[in-house]
């Protein structure tokens, strides 16, 4: 026997075989990221680092873990163009490299599950587990972020060092998750284009960790070059992780006004990333 094409019996079909299709959202983790005034929190003649009062006020010891960082893209840009970011980074202690592979989508004021359902119809749902969604969440933006991490090892290097490109690339390449490398339903399209990559950065940034208020608190020092491209801007970031959307909201707030109260907030959202795809 058919069913009818037509009525209710076909729409309740219908639904069922979507709904047996459809994999809901991915579930993200939120990190607030608010800027640091620089010229308020740094001591330029202690190598601008951060200024004992600021230590104090987030239970920070004076040691910090060294990461040093760089991007991988094509001269016109073309991977960052369409929302992706892959970096290798060199974490102090940690041996290896770190790979990761970054999509971003941008959240229309607070709407953040419109985001998850764009990243849902490009293939990025609640099965895929080897992926991490997370909400940047900005003084006055909020962005999606799904990111997938690889390590990598390469003899030659030491210490802080970041490989060389022929061997950035190979690293990239070799490790590309599908989803990067086939991006669009284009064959190969995210590791031809890292084929003719060259290095955005290094940035070497400097992270400092400490509680305020209950919450584990990280402020990262990023010396950027500048736009004129012959000193350096330093920016400086305080951040927290959570997994509840309340938590991020309430103690995101409150963190603005203790540093507004200290003199140490910037009004802007950290965009790291654009500014070093930007200057160099
Ligand atoms: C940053 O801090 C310095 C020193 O306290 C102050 O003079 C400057 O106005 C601050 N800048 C902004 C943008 O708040
Ligand atoms: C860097 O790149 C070149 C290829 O241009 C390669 O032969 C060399 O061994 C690489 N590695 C290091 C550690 O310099």
């Amino acid at each position: 026997m058919r069913f009818s094409t037509t009525g209710p019996l076909a729409l309740l079909t219908s639904l069922l075989a979507h709904n047996v299709s459809a994999a809901s959202n991915m579930v993200p983790d939120y990190e607030v990221k608010l800027l640091m005034n620089a010229t308020a929190v740094l001591d330029p003649t202690k190598s601008y680092k951060l200024k004992p009062s600021v230590l104090s006020a987030f239970s920070m010891p004076t040691t910090v873990t060294k990461m040093n960082v760089q991007f991988l893209d094509t001269n016109t840009k073309q991977i960052y163009n369409a929302g992706w970011s892959p970096r290798i980074r060199k974490t102090e202690g940690e041996s290896g490299f770190e790979l990761t592979y970054k999509k971003r989508y941008p959240v229309s004021g607070s709407d953040i599950n419109a985001a998850l359902t764009t990243a849902n119809s490009e293939g990025f749902d609640s099965t895929d587990t080897d992926w991490d969604a997370q909400i940047e969440w900005g003084y006055s933006q909020k962005t999606l972020s799904i990111s997938r991490k690889k390590s990598a090892t390469k003899s030659g290097y030491s210490g802080m060092d970041l490989p060389n490109t022929s061997d950035s690339r190979s690293m990239l390449i070799d490790k590309a998750p599908g989803t990067f490398e086939d991006w669009g339903g284009v064959n190969n399209w995210g590791t031809d284009l890292l084929d003719v990559s060259r290095i955005y950065g290094p940035v070497l940034a400097k992270r400092s960790i400490g509680t305020w208020s209950g919450i584990e608190v990280y402020i990262e020092v990023w010396p950027i070059k500048d736009v004129a491209g012959t000193g350096i801007e330093y920016i400086v970031e305080a951040s927290f992780k959570t997994g509840s959307v309340s938590v991020a909201g309430t103690k995101s707030g409150d963190l603005q006004t203790f540093l507004e109260g200290q003199g140490w907030f910037l009004a802007g959202d950290s965009l790291k990333t654009g500014l070093i795809m930007d200057r160099y």
